[in-house]
């Protein structure tokens, strides 16, 4: 009996150069988070590996995924553009985070969400066997519980969703609302970050499906389903463990040479309108207006990973992001200082390892964030308990990590305050607040996270049986 997990992103994509396919690690939360836990249990991943795989060289990726327990599903270019790029990034992204007037409601987005759902459900019914646990990560899938639900009646499926469930007020706006919701709950066991998202859903359903609720779970005509909260964690030993490698040392002296004495910012995440990475700078630049003695003594490094480049609201973005960096900089800049480091790419682990392990302040200011990992990365990577974690009340990690500085990610004056904040807090506090986190980051880590979600959906599949006898 083996774990099936079954995500729109492998953990794992392909990247082509010279006509040669590499395997290289995902980005985003979901992957890294999952990506090194499949390995060591009973299971097995299905998913899309990142770029459109003409036929005749699908045998020889296929053959290069299974060496590491991957199952790929292929997407054609018009799969990639309406399913993934249409309906997951241009309606369930910007809605699911709040931002209503970015969506597109297309038709023909929609009907190609339909039909991608139903080809992983047909990719799932190959590899399955009877007994299997089924485990449906994130938005790109909605649909597919229902869709494995009709074909297999008694299986046991659970879903995760890795962003926020918003109000019932703005989930409505959707044209297939209720169509979402019936494909979501042939489920067995739903879960999200935060018990904002399990109220919100258990509202919206039972406001929009007959079908009604005690506590969190939700009775149809036909079963229970259970919707509950399991904020998703870190391998926390990895990060700790990372920063005393020889490679990661090596960046370190690289890194801080030179600025021994300069107080160094650190922003990591995605290219992404949810981020908040726009405000963030905003609000540096607010902070040398208003704190100018603070001009060549901070500096940021601000990573922005590329991701849905070709969805139109994140390249303009991008080039947003450019055009302020740009002038910030200009404007602020000396012979020998800059106030924005500012990378567009990604970057190998042991790299991501030295700027947690060194940079005084992490700043995370998204303007929602089913949870955020790379808060959680930078407390485990802080083995000396010192540094200052900014964090946006509207990141699920915020529920977790209160000790850190809690800031309204609209609010610049009080981004800008925090970091000025940060900058002179005593390494007493600092510690005080860094070892309270860390405690909560070693404890509820990814294991924590996977074992308790599969331990609740033997345990709900049970009580399905037992009412049943
Ligand atoms: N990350 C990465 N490569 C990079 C920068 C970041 O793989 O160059 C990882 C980072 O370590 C973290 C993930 O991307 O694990 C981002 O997850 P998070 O939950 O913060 O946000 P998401 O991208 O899922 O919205
Ligand atoms: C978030 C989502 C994931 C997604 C990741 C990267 O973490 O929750 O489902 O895989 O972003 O985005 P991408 O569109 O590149 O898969």
């Amino acid at each position: 009996m083996k774990t099936v997990i079954i995500s729109n992103r492998l953990p794992v994509k392909i990247i082509e150069e010279n006509n040669e396919y590499t395997l290289i690690p995902s980005e985003g939360g979901l992957a890294t988070g999952l990506g090194d836990v499949y390995k060591s249990g009973n299971s097995i991943w299905i998913g899309w590996p990142g770029i459109e795989v003409p036929d005749e060289r699908q045998e020889e990726v296929t053959q290069k995924l299974a060496a590491l327990n991957l199952y790929p599903v292929y997407l054609t270019q018009n799969e990639i553009n309406l399913y993934y790029e249409g309906f997951s990034n241009e309606v369930l992204w910007p809605v699911f985070h709040y931002l209503v007037t970015y969506a597109h409601y297309e038709q023909s987005y929609w009907d190609c969400y339909q039909s991608v759902n139903d080809k992983f459900a047909k990719s799932a019914m190959q590899v399955l066997d009877r007994k299997d646990k089924i485990w449906i990560q994130d938005y790109q899938l909605l649909l597919l519980p229902g869709i494995l639900r009709e074909k297999l009646p008694n299986a046991t499926i659970g879903f995760f969703q890795h962003i926020p469930f918003p109000s019932y007020e703005i989930f409505r706006l959707i044209p297939w609302r209720e169509e979402l919701l019936n494909g979501l709950i042939g489920a067995d066991l739903i879960g999200f970050h935060t018990f904002d998202d399990v109220r919100h859903f258990i509202s919206t359903a039972t406001r929009l499906l007959p079908v009604n609720s005690s506590s969190n779970v939700l009775n149809s005509n036909e079963r229970q389903i259970v919707v509950e909260a399991f904020p998703m964690g870190i391998d926390y030993d990895k990060f700790s463990g990372l920063t005393a490698t020889e490679e990661v040392q090596k960046e370190i002296n690289y890194f801080r040479a030179g600025k021994e004495d300069m107080k160094v910012i650190l922003s990591i995440d995605r290219l992404d309108y949810s981020k908040g990475i726009l405000e963030r700078l905003k609000a540096l630049e607010l902070l040398l207006q208003h704190y100018p003695e603070y001009i060549g003594k901070i500096e940021l490094f601000m990573i922005v990973v590329p991701s849905r480049d070709t969805v139109p609201k994140y390249s303009e973005l991008r080039d947003q992001i450019d055009q302020f960096v740009g002038n910030l900089n200009a404007r602020y800049r000396s012979m020998n200082w800059i106030p924005v480091n500012y990378f567009y790419r990604s970057f190998p682990i042991e790299v991501l390892s030295a700027l947690y392990a060194t940079a005084d302040i992490c700043l995370v200011t998204p303007m929602r964030d089913g949870m955020n990992l790379v808060s959680k990365e930078y407390v485990a990577s802080r083995n000396n308990n010192d540094g200052v974690l900014i964090l946006s009340e509207m990141a699920g990690a915020s529920k977790e990590l209160t000790d850190a500085i809690i800031v309204n990610p609209n609010n610049l004056g009080d981004i800008m305050e925090a970091i000025v904040t940060a900058l002179k807090m005593p390494l007493a506090e600092q510690k005080l607040r860094m070892k309270a986190m860390r405690a909560i980051v070693e404890k509820f880590n990814v294991k924590h996270w996977v074992n308790n979600f599969i331990l609740r959906l033997n345990e709900v599949k049970d009580s399905q049986k037992s009412l049943l006898t």
